[in-house]
């Protein structure tokens, strides 16, 4: 697409804070000098944003203060004012009951402080999975010049001998604890392995994915996803990002000019090559929502049908992100998928140019890690959206982490109602369940958890582990994580807790999974399902006060993306009235 650069030099929003002798102005740059700040820093230049999601409870995000730095560097270098700030960091490991309730929380939180402070653009400092979607989020809906740098992954982590990956080998290793093919102290001594530097999760979980997205969709410079956390060249990202943005500034070049239906597309089917995980549906869908693109479910079956997973990575292949970042990393995923037609080349990136004009030198360094498409890990990489009549609004798989024999499956039902009940009766050794059951866990989408946590790989009861069973059919409305693998059936929309079908499937029900048929059945009568729909009373409470409340009165359903209601659409980033 062509972008018009805006005329250069002009007045810009800051300067209804700084520009001029009002009283208000020097009430604005008097509080600002506090902090050492020469009077020319306030003469018109452009005023840079650095949102931080920098937060010891967020480790995955804790070196971002060392890139933030960086940051600063550029954006003086280049003749701008940079202005680090704080935003709610939504951490991964430690937030209860799960970090996805306060994705749109982080988001409100970037929109608010981008729109009601003298910044003309804004650098997004994001890592831990949550954060990189409600950053894009947050600038979407108020659209002023904005641009990621990631923190980048851990190093890969090590265990007699072995990659150990963030998450996966977690779960793993915890099947194998259960099966009695490792030991607990085997499992606390790998504990340190798995998260040996700074850094977001080193497989292509949801964080490395998101950071792939955020560099397909263009918002961040060409590389910027794969390069390890403590890489000197990291910080080299950091500093160029933060020349970047001033430029940005300048020409006026905005979240909206970037993300177009085209960049999403491109985001869609990059997340098939590179084996991606399910949290980028919810995610793009609802950048999509904030930004004014009409992206759906169907968007993300039809165009990641045909896309080949070409990225040899855990949790569908065997490396890690540092050999992502050596063999070339995203760059030579969208080169191929350019070279083969899949990738708009036109779209637009924070580079200001189409994003082809950012692949002609690129190489594969490695075609073990980033494979040639006819050595792929799967022809049929991406998304599947399932419906049928217990997901009449859709449900999601990713074939890639799948069983290929599951694939097509029919299975009498055993039920979780929540994942307390799921917890108290899986390793009951007379639960009535075998290899060709198909688990169910209800009321754990966007209202029932609360927050969609993720869940939805629920761990097998041990006595089919014992046999050398590694996977069953598991069906939910939660998520599950980026690092997980199986043949997880998630995302079932409606959710169990507004009354979805999955609230009335019951113990001995038969299910048909049919993944290629894109089918999700519940074999009962029309007649049956109505009953029982029609006799079903919600299990789940609308909280009484607080967040808590305000996110169950809001969210939407995961097939729309689970953000708020009243967040959809963008807000602008006209400057609010004076108080003084
Ligand atoms: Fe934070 Fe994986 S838990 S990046």
């Amino acid at each position: 697409m062509t972008f018009k650069k805006a005329e250069w030099p002009r007045r810009l929003r800051s300067q209804e804070w700084y520009g001029g002798d009002s009283r208000d102005n020097i009430y604005h740059r008097s509080w600002m000098k506090n902090q050492g700040l020469p009077a020319d820093l306030f003469d018109g230049r452009p005023v840079v944003g650095i949102c931080n999601t920098w937060s010891e409870l967020t480790p995955c995000n804790a070196h971002l203060r060392d890139l933030a730095q960086r940051v600063k560097h550029g954006v003086y270098e280049a003749g701008g004012l940079p202005v680090e700030f704080p935003v709610f960091s939504p951490g991964e490991p430690s937030l209860r009951p799960t970090a996805m309730m306060y994705r749109n929380l982080c988001s409100m939180d970037v929109e608010e402080a981008l729109r009601a402070n003298p910044v003309d653009g804004v650098v997004l400092l994001a890592g831990c999975d949550k954060t990189t979607p409600a950053l894009l989020m947050g600038a979407a809906s108020v659209d002023l010049p904005a641009i990621v740098v990631s923190g980048g992954p851990m190093l890969n982590g090590w265990f007699r001998g072995e990659r150990v990956g963030s998450g996966t080998a977690l779960w793993q290793m915890s099947e194998d604890i259960k099966a009695g093919k490792m030991s607990r102290a085997d499992f606390l001594e790998a504990e340190a392995s798995m998260s040996r530097s700074p850094g977001s999760c080193n497989t292509m979980g949801t964080a490395s994915t998101m950071a792939s997205m955020a560099e397909a969709l263009g918002m961040a410079l060409s590389g910027n996803a794969a390069i390890p956390a403590v890489d000197s060249r990291r910080r080299v990202m950091a500093h160029l990002t933060g020349r970047r943005i001033v430029d940005m500034v300048k020409d006026d070049l905005k979240p909206s000019d970037i993300l177009t239906r085209e960049a999403f597309e491109n985001a869609i089917r990059t997340n098939g090559a590179i084996g991606g995980s399910t949290n980028a549906v919810v995610h793009l869908l609802a950048l999509a929502g904030r930004i004014g693109v009409d992206l759906t479910l169907d968007d993300w079956d039809r165009l990641g049908r045909d896309i080949p997973t070409i990225v040899n990575l855990m949790p569908s292949g065997k490396y890690l992100m540092e050999e992502f970042f050596y063999a070339g990393g995203l760059p030579v995923v969208l080169k191929m998928l350019l070279d083969a037609g899949k990738l708009n080349g036109d779209a637009l990136t924070v580079a200001g140019k189409p994003v082809s004009d950012e692949l002609t030198e690129v190489r594969n360094w490695n075609e073990d890690v980033i494979r040639p498409v006819e050595k792929a890990l799967t022809q049929q990489g991406g998304i599947a959206v399932l419906r049928g009549n217990l997901a009449p609004n859709g449900a999601v798989i990713k074939p890639s982490a799948a069983s290929e024999r599951l694939m097509k499956h029919r299975g009498r039902a055993v039920v979780f109602e929540d994942i307390d009940d799921y917890k108290a009766k899986i390793n009951d050794e007379t639960l009535d369940i075998d290899e060709t059951s198909i688990m169910v866990l209800k009321n754990c989408g966007p209202k029932g958890y609360p927050g969609m946590a993720e869940v939805g790989n629920m761990g097998l009861p041990p006595k089919v582990l014992r046999k050398g069973i590694t996977d069953m059919v598991r069906i939910s409305d939660a998520r599950m994580s980026g690092t997980a693998y199986g043949t997880v059936v998630l995302h079932t929309s409606p959710e169990a807790a507004v009354g979805g079908p999955l609230a009335v499937v019951r113990d001995g029900d038969m299910i048909e999974i049919d993944v290629p048929g894109r089918r999700l059945h519940l074999d009962i009568s029309g007649a049956e399902l109505e009953r029982r729909l029609a006799a079903w009373a919600p299990a789940v409470e609308t909280p009484e006060s607080g967040y808590a409340r305000l996110f169950h009165t809001h969210v939407q359903g995961a097939d729309t993306g689970a953000d708020f209601d009243f967040l959809k659409g963008g807000r602008g980033k006209a400057v609010p009235r004076d108080s003084h």
